[in-house]
């Protein structure tokens, strides 16, 4: 058995060690907001936290989150009010949308990191991160909005 704690809550799973965390979310858990794309740590579709960083669970062994913080993009926030989430919707961001959720774990560890990204800034955290859609220019932007949601609310 592993313990795992995603989005809050403590699971004990029983799974072979080596397992994908990918699996463990999807397959054990039901979480499937986290995409399986490439598998090999490629596209980013799979990116979670751990711990508060991003990892790509296609290829992180469900063991190195025993006992972790895992958190996925249901979890992100408590009512999909995450400034990113606001802004993502704003901008009408996705297109097909099997990419967004990593897309949008990602830039949260970039805002949580950096609270005014440049273009340069947003272009370097998020090359990882393959949209098929070609969605990047607004993914660019709506990460900009939620930059200033989110420094506008850390001032009130
Ligand atoms: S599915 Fe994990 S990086 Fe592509
Ligand atoms: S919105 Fe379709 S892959 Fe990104």
């Amino acid at each position: 058995m592993i313990n795992i704690n995603v989005n809050g809550q403590n699971h004990h799973i029983d799974a072979d060690p080596n397992m994908p965390l990918l699996w463990a979310i999807r397959d054990i858990l039901g979480l499937t907001g986290t995409k399986f794309g490439c598998g090999v740590a490629q596209c980013g579709a799979c990116t979670v936290h751990l711990n508060g960083e991003a990892v790509r669970s296609c290829v992180t062994k469900v063991s190195r989150a025993a006992g972790q913080q895992v958190t996925t993009i249901e979890g992100l926030s408590l009512s999909s009010d995450h400034p990113l989430q606001l802004a993502w919707q704003e901008a009408d961001v996705p297109q097909c949308g099997y990419c967004q959720s990593g897309q949008i774990m990602s830039a949260a560890v970039l805002l949580k990191e950096n609270p005014n990204p440049t273009d340069e800034d947003i272009d370097n955290a998020m090359s990882g991160n393959i949209c098929r859609c070609g969605t990047y220019i607004r993914i660019r932007s709506a990460i900009h909005q939620a930059a200033k949601m989110q420094r506008e609310g850390a001032k009130s």
